[in-house]
């Protein structure tokens, strides 16, 4: 006799299945010179006129730093069983490196411990892009002795919290870092320089490399790292589009995955690259290539492209599905992609665990949020697509453990300002009050019957 499936009983996600939400230390926590932190880079960029949306700065933000207890709560409300975050590395070192700010530290400690007694997984990243300004007058990720640099402030955090962090990330997309840093210039330090990007490329999966054995050297487990992939599609069957998807999908999804997964550079770099890439030594590739105990993913879009010879330095230039849904940040909605992505993640790259690591929405709402609550059905549907689409993934044989939504509160969206809301949970920035979004209540639902019916 076969019995109708309950709703309970059509769940595709394994019953220990982590559920989270996730932020970074520069978009949620304000006071960014408190207990003796130095100047971060993002502090610098941020009150350089210019750079940020109508002038915002994360002086304020989310003032998470203030009322970090009562956003615990919040968090615990929510039912989330992990939350990610990363540490602000001017807290805890603000020339970047040498001393100790132990009061700085002293924040992470009370964090984490906040979280431990809620009974929420902390999964901490060590690096979010910022990182002290000291460092960026010092050469920045172009200086080789970055990797050091990053060594000692990994083995600083990981003596101060390592008995109690569930997971530790060592970099958060270090894509962004070098595209939005070095090569176009958008983000900090802002920086237009192929050579420049590749020289930093190579320094950030050194240090990533080296963190992963400082970690484990000091009994830290579950180490991974965070990168962002966005399926490259081709806009038409001609080889030159095809051709331009290979490079793109190169420069973006491979650039970091196969020296850390691999230990090799994808070849079409040195195409998109030209005279500015130089072969990575030896002796790199095999520190950037570490046993990694899961991978993160960061999801939000694809692109489909088409070649470009105008389009500096890839050749291949995104082409807008108008047909489709797209989100505040223009990007495309379409959850099929994420299946993809975990997909090719596995085909490419082996049987790794797997979490998303940030996956959502920026759509409109109001800045002050409405006495009925706000209503955010975009977002909502949104998470249940993509929520849906990792379902897919796992049904169809990947072993993803863990979604982290993006993201647990409005924050600054890091060169758009505080103009695009990602948040769950609605922030009134001239009030600091929380308001859980529909999002936030369709999630915490989701969560207790462990995504039943998705
Ligand atoms: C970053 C987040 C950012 C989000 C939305 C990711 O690239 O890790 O910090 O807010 O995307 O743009």
């Amino acid at each position: 006799m076969t019995l109708p499936d309950t709703p309970q009983a059509s769940t595709a996600f394994p019953h220990d299945f982590l559920w989270g939400a996730a932020t970074s230390a520069y978009q949620i926590e304000g006071s960014p010179l408190a207990d003796g932190a130095g100047i971060s880079n993002w502090h610098r960029f941020a009150h350089t006129p210019g750079r940020i949306t109508h002038g915002d700065t994360g002086d304020v933000a989310c003032d998470h730093y203030r009322r970090m207890p009562q956003d615990v709560a919040l968090m615990k409300q929510l039912g989330l069983q992990a939350y990610r975050f990363s540490v602000a590395w001017s807290r805890v070192m603000p020339e970047g490196r040498g001393r100790i700010n132990p009061a700085g530290l002293g924040f992470y400690d009370r964090l984490v411990d906040a979280l431990c007694e809620a009974g929420i997984a902390p999964l901490l990243t060590l690096h979010h892009w910022d990182w002290p300004a000291a460092l960026d007058d010092r050469g920045g990720w172009l200086n080789p002795d970055s990797v050091g640099w990053f060594a000692d402030y990994a083995q600083a955090v990981a003596r101060a919290l390592g008995d109690r962090v569930a997971f530790w990330a060592t970099f958060n997309e270090p894509w962004v870092i070098t595209d939005g840093g070095y090569l176009y210039g958008t983000l900090a330090p802002g920086h237009r320089s192929a050579y420049e990007a590749a020289i930093a490329a190579r320094h950030l999966m050194v240090a990533h490399g080296t963190g992963v054995q400082v970690l484990r050297a000091e009994g830290c487990k579950q180490v991974g790292l965070v990168v962002n992939l966005e399926p490259k599609d081709a806009a038409s069957d001609s080889p030159a589009d095809r051709a331009a998807c290979v490079r793109a999908e190169a420069y973006m999804n491979r650039q970091f995955l196969d020296p850390a997964l691999l230990g090799r550079c994808p070849e079409p770099l040195r195409e998109v690259f030209g005279e500015a890439w130089v072969d990575w030594p030896a002796a790199d590739l095999a520190l950037a290539r570490q046993p990694l105990d899961w991978l993160g993913i960061n999801y939000y879009t694809r692109s489909v492209n088409r070649h470009d010879d105008n389009a500096w330095p890839v050749r291949a230039s995104p082409v807008r599905q108008s047909q489709a849904t797209h989100t505040e940040t223009g990007w495309e909605v379409r959850a099929q992609s994420l299946t993809d992505t975990l997909c090719w993640v596995k085909q490419h790259y082996g049987d790794l665990p797997l979490y998303i690591t940030e996956n959502g929405a920026a759509f409109y709402d109001p800045p002050v949020a409405p006495p009925e609550g706000v209503d955010d059905p975009l977002r909502v549907a949104y998470l249940r697509s993509h929520l849906g689409a990792v379902a897919d993934a796992i049904r169809a044989g990947v072993d993803v453990r863990g979604y982290m939504a993006w993201s647990l509160l409005d924050n600054l969206e890091w060169a758009h300002g505080f103009s695009k809301r990602f948040g769950l949970v609605h922030v009134n920035l001239a009030t600091q009050q929380r308001t859980p979004k529909a999002s936030a209540r369709w999630y915490a639902q989701t969560i207790a019957s462990n995504g039943a019916g998705l």
